[in-house]
């Protein structure tokens, strides 16, 4: 397994510019199961879970050429089960189920399982899918969904899940009748869906609010698009400028996806202005303490929680870290603990008491953004830091090492 080991003490300087978003381009690959036409998608990340799903959906008889500017083509599925040795490896792999079902009119997809954040169940997946029509059982660590033409149905989500607010998106594009989805969730990579959709033929309005109209159609052509560019790590890299004493310019990236951080940052006393294509980013001259509460979009993105905790143990003061999305996303409090933080959790909050140094030390990775705010801890502790486990951060991050090494970071990957 890699290992990563940052030297820290180098202020970030320069330009950064921003991959397509991990967290868009999975729905809209999976997407491409609603047609037999192909779809050509561009801006694809070259990331490992972009490969999973790429396999998974390869297992079905989808056919691909290129990589970056990826064409994807399901004209015959083969196969509409999604194993329990890929699912396993990537969560995201439920994304298959609602195009599936509405595409074939069946689907076996393991059951995900919990991960190092919470248990994420996918209850509020299948409920909607039956209050459309379908049959689920669950057998055997599998999810069985059988269903004739799916049906528009008023759906209610129990809370607002973005992967159950896609999958269910997608089923209904091809239902009979008008599917309503309330309390959907708000996410910028749910409207980067819903346009490529769209484009595909379907009816669909309010993407981007918490009530999403979907009106089936029998059929859906295929189209071109491109994937919005990823917030999270734009995000990242905001925040590692604002650790290291850096001014950098995040290139790529759009402004209005990352305003509740943008809201916090500068409150601690950081300037950002806007450039022609993206983010101007200063670091504070003192960082000031602030309090985080993680909420569903437009709140403070739960996947950016653990880098600003990163942030705040440098702070000048008491910062309040709650997280309210997943139950168990304080992994990294213990490996930034080892580091130096001074880090108390009090139930699903952290109180993070700012200190004047991190000192490096062997860390390891636990999930995609813990192990992000280990590689930003290690950007500004004393001595070095060695992060093991880093295909956690394959996962989600594009060349992290050589993005962090192109502004100034000394950073290194050795492979084993
Ligand atoms: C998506 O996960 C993202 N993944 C996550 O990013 C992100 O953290 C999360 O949304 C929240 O923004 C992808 O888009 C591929 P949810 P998802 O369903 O859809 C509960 C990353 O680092 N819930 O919005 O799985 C669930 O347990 C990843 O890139 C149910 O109870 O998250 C959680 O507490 C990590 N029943 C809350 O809802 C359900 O049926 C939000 O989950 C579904 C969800």
């Amino acid at each position: 397994m890699d290992k990563i080991v940052v030297y820290g003490g180098q202020p970030l300087a320069g330009d950064v510019s921003i991959s397509g978003a991990k967290n868009a381009a999975l729905p809209i690959l999976a997407a491409a199961l609603l047609t037999a036409k192909p779809c050509t998608f561009s801006n694809i990340p070259d990331l490992m879970d972009i490969k999973t799903i790429k396999k998974l959906l390869a297992s079905m008889g989808v056919r691909f050429s290129g990589d970056r500017t990826l064409e994807v083509c399901a004209e015959t599925i083969t196969s509409s089960v999604a194993p329990y040795d890929l699912v396993k490896t990537m969560r995201a792999s439920i994304l298959v189920l609602g195009p599936l079902v509405a595409r074939t009119g069946r689907a076996r997809v393991s059951l995900p399982g919990g991960c190092a954040i919470g248990a994420r169940p996918v209850n509020l997946h299948i409920k909607a899918l039956q209050d459309m029509g379908a049959k689920v059982d669950l057998r055997e660590g599998y999810i069985e969904a059988t269903a004739g033409r799916l049906k528009g149905a008023e759906i209610y989500f129990d809370l607002p899940t973005v992967t159950g607010t896609e999958n269910i998106m997608m089923a209904a594009a091809l239902a009979d009748g008008v599917t309503v989805l309330h309390n959907a969730a708000r996410e910028p990579e749910i409207v980067n869906l819903a346009d490529v959709l769209k484009g595909m033929g379907a009816k669909i309005s309010g993407a981007g609010s918490d009530v999403i109209t979907i009106t089936g159609v029998t059929s859906l052509s295929g189209t071109e698009a491109a994937i919005i560019p990823d917030r999270i790590e734009a995000g990242t890299f905001m925040i590692a400028a604002g650790m290291t004493g850096g001014e950098i310019n995040v290139r790529g990236c759009i402004p209005q996806h990352l305003e509740a951080l943008t809201n916090k940052l500068r409150d601690t006393g950081m300037t950002i202005e806007p450039i022609d294509d993206g983010l101007k980013v200063k670091a504070a001259p003192k960082i000031h303490s602030v309090d985080i509460k993680t909420l569903p979009y437009p709140g403070f993105p739960t996947d950016l929680q653990a880098q600003m905790m990163a942030y705040m143990t440098i702070a000048s003061g008491l910062s309040v870290i709650s997280e309210t999305v997943f139950e168990n996303r304080f992994m990294h409090v213990s490996e930034l603990a080892r580091m130096g933080a001074d880090i108390a959790i009090q139930g699903g909050s952290a109180v993070v008491r700012g200190v004047p140094k991190l000192f490096g030390a062997p860390t390891m990775a636990t999930d995609l953004r813990a192990s992000a705010s280990l590689i930003l801890a290690g950007l500004v502790a004393q001595g070095a830091t060695e992060i093991s486990r880093v295909y956690h951060l394959d996962r989600g991050y594009e060349g992290i090492e050589k993005k962090f090494s192109a502004l100034g970071a000394k950073m290194k990957r050795i492979t084993s």
